[in-house]
C-alpha cells in the first residue's frame, strides 16, 4: 500500500481553494487537484504496511491550530498554496510524527518540511490572482492510502488521529 499522513481542509476551505484553482487553471492550463483530494502532506511513506504507521501516529501528541493559507507559488510546473511560515504547532506535529516513524523504522526523506497544498499540476506560468480568505482549522491528521490510476490518484482515509 502506498501511504501518507495528511491534513484535510474543512469543506468550506476546500471549496474556496477549488474555486480559486479553477480560475487559475483557465490561465495556467494543467490538471486541477479534485476538491475532495485537496490536502497538506505531513509525511509521505511510500509503500508500507499501515500497522506500524498507525502505531507511530497513536503516540504523537499534537495541538489543534489553524493553518493560514497566505501565498501561492508556481514551482516545477505545480501551483501550490501555503502559509508564509509553518505554524509552530504544525512544525511540532511534523517533527513528533517523524520521531515516532523513525522509532517504527520508517526511512523518511530528510528534506525540511515544506508545508504546501498542491492545487494544479503540469501548469504553465501565470499571474496568480489573490487568494480567497479562508479558515482552515487543523484538529486531526489522517493516514491515507493513495491508489494511482490513469485518472489520477484516489485517496482513502484509513485512520484519523485527533489533536487535543
Ligand atoms: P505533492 O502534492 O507536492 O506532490 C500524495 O502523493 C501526497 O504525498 C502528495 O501531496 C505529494 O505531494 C506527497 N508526496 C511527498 N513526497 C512524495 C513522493 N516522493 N512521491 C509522491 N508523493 C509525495
Amino acid at each position: 500500500m502506498r501511504l501518507f499522513f495528511g491534513v484535510w481542509p474543512p469543506a468550506s476551505a476546500a471549496s474556496a481553494l477549488a474555486e480559486w484553482a479553477e480560475v487559475v487553471r483557465g490561465l495556467s492550463g494543467g490538471r486541477r487537484t479534485p476538491e475532495a483530494n485537496i490536502h497538506l502532506t505531513l509525511s509521505f511513506l511510500g509503500q508500507a504496511e499501515p500497522a506500524r504507521a498507525i502505531a507511530a501516529a497513536k503516540r504523537v501528541k499534537g495541538a489543534p491550530h489553524r493553518l493560514p493559507i497566505e501565498h501561492a507559488r508556481h514551482v516545477n510546473r505545480m501551483i501550490w498554496v501555503a502559509p508564509r511560515e509553518v505554524p509552530a504547532p504544525l512544525a511540532a506535529l511534523h517533527s513528533a510524527l517523524a520521531v515516532e516513524l523513525y522509532r517504527e523504522e520508517f526511512i523518511l526523506e530528510r528534506r525540511p518540511f515544506a508545508a504546501h497544498v498542491t492545487l494544479i499540476r503540469n501548469a504553465r506560468g501565470a499571474v496568480l490572482p489573490a487568494l480567497p480568505p479562508l479558515d482552515w482549522p487543523v484538529s486531526e491528521f489522517v493516514l491515507v492510502r493513495s491508489s494511482l490510476s490513469s485518472r489520477g490518484p484516489s485517496y482513502e482515509p484509513l485512520e484519523r488521529f485527533p489533536l487535543t
